[in-house]
């Protein structure tokens, strides 16, 4: 008889309960220790490969228990026993494989939690996919695998594992397995049961391919969600016999996972596709309209040879103001759509009046003051630049309310307009006039120090003078 002490329990109890970082193998491995240190038993765990034994050996010499569950099967095996066995020892060694068994459970339900948290935590389905197989290469003894995604009747591979060793990665990434070519995926399709081929050389339907001569057993699983087949899990083996119905079994609890991760997949990649379409589609429409923004800017400008870039040097100078306000980057993009088209209202000033060598008359000057309310008038009837039609229509309105065209006061003018109208005056009195040559930057600079606070915004001014103090506004 054994002498099993209940010290001897509690350290094995404790070896499984301390399991985390070590893998099943080395548990077993101490497990093995002690019995041989305490008990003189040589215990191995083998693998059942396929073959079941019910109610295993036990004589007074030697045992062997089988231990299964879902995903391991293994027999606990004792050899070169010194002493006898009783019935006492052969119930310590069944508690013993009960004892196995539970912590294979909970390593089992570790393995399958891992497999859903790496489903929900995973946005690539390869990634998920190929983490799938490397969990199944530990229960199941394939020598590669692959999961593929059935279409239209044709399989096509999301994912595979070990193809490298027999250089047919390359031609699995491309193949597609028709199923009027196939008999393996036909009868698959046709019965929606694994198949199980356990020699492809007794196998008559078995088509060669030379990339995958090598592959003497394979087993095909369907992934089925709601009742249709929505893709197969396949290992395959170069040797034959490797597959037993254990090894569906095994499979078979991942099958609900991999099942809901196709139709997420396919799920996936429509949202994708849709996706990509409108950011294509925004894409062009945004180029377009800057086109359109372009066309009209200098449609402007060659009414107006004098005042050729103006609109773009505005538009420039406005966004480096904004951004030193910190203004977030679509509010700059809107404020340079908005600089690009302040003068659109020039179209419909006569060019004679534009390009005029003199000083305007009082009349003249009117006129040429309505292109504000006509630029905001053209804008408007553009779905597209409505928002940018008040800005153009305040651009000239000033700070103390003095402005045209409604004399508005301080915030009651849109921010964009007051930066526009910094920049505007600033480029305007430093660029070539047809009454008048191009003036020093220091006069600009003066010229809004001056009317700081009366006809322009001090923030707007003080934003100004220090990005050009700075370096980041250049003449
Ligand atoms: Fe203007």
């Amino acid at each position: 008889m054994l002498k099993v002490s209940m010290e001897f329990i509690y350290e094995i109890l404790e070896i499984m309960e301390n399991n985390e970082k070590e893998s099943f193998e080395d548990i077993i491995e101490s497990i093995s220790k002690i019995l041989k240190r305490d008990l003189k038993i040589h215990i191995s765990l083998e693998k059942l490969n396929g073959l079941t034994y019910e109610e295993g050996i036990i004589s007074d010499k030697k045992f062997s228990i089988p231990i299964g569950t879902t995903y391991f099967s293994f027999i606990l095996t004792g050899v070169g026993i010194e002493k006898d066995l009783d019935d006492k020892d052969i119930e310590f060694l069944r508690i013993l494989a009960l004892l196995i068994k539970g912590y294979l459970k909970k390593k089992e339900a570790k393995i399958l939690k891992d497999l859903t948290f790496s489903f929900i935590s995973k946005r690539n389905i390869n990634e998920l996919f190929e983490e799938i197989l490397k969990k199944l290469e530990k229960i199941i003894p394939y020598t590669s695998a692959n999961i593929g995604l059935l279409e239209n009747d044709t399989l096509q591979y999301l994912s595979f594992r070990g193809y490298e060793k027999y250089k047919a990665d390359e031609f699995i990434n491309s193949f597609k397995m028709k199923r009027e070519e196939f008999y393996t995926l036909d009868t698959v399709l046709r019965t929606k049961k694994p198949l199980l081929i356990e020699d492809t050389k007794d196998y008559p339907f078995w088509v060669f391919i030379p990339q995958t001569a090598w592959i003497r057993s394979l087993l095909m699983i369907p992934i089925i969600y709601g009742d249709k087949i929505t893709g197969i899990i396949s290992f395959d083996s170069d040797k034959a016999y490797t597959f037993s119905e254990r090894d569906i079994e095994k499979v078979n609890s991942v099958i609900p996972i991999l099942a809901l991760s196709l139709e997420n997949a396919k799920l996936y990649e429509s949202l994708k596709k849709e996706l990509e379409e409108k950011i294509i589609i925004e894409k062009s429409l945004k180029s377009s309209l800057y086109q359109v923004i372009r066309i009209a800017s200098d449609l402007v400008e060659t009414r107006d040879p004098y005042t050729v870039g103006h609109q773009k040097k505005v538009a420039r100078i406005s966004v480096i103001i904004g951004r030193e306000m910190k203004l977030p980057q679509e509010r700059l993009r809107f404020i340079a759509i908005c600089a690009l088209l302040h003068d659109i209202g020039k179209i419909a000033i006569p060019s004679e009046i534009m390009n005029k060598p003199s000083f305007l008359t009082p009349l003249e000057r009117s006129l040429v003051n309505t292109h504000s309310e006509i630029g905001y008038k053209i804008l408007k009837k553009i779905n597209i630049l409505g928002e940018v039609a008040p800005v153009v229509y305040q651009h000239h309105e000033r700070w103390n309310g003095s402005g045209y065209p409604l004399g508005l006061k301080g915030d009651e003018i849109f921010l964009e307009a007051r930066i526009i109208a910094v920049a505007d005056v600033v480029e305007a009195m430093t660029s070539h006039r047809p009454y008048r040559p191009a003036l020093p930057l220091e006069s600009a600079i003066k010229e809004i120090l001056d009317k700081k606070g009366v006809l322009y915004d001090p923030l707007v001014v003080d934003t100004f003078i220090h990005a050009l103090e700075n370096g980041k506004i250049r003449f």
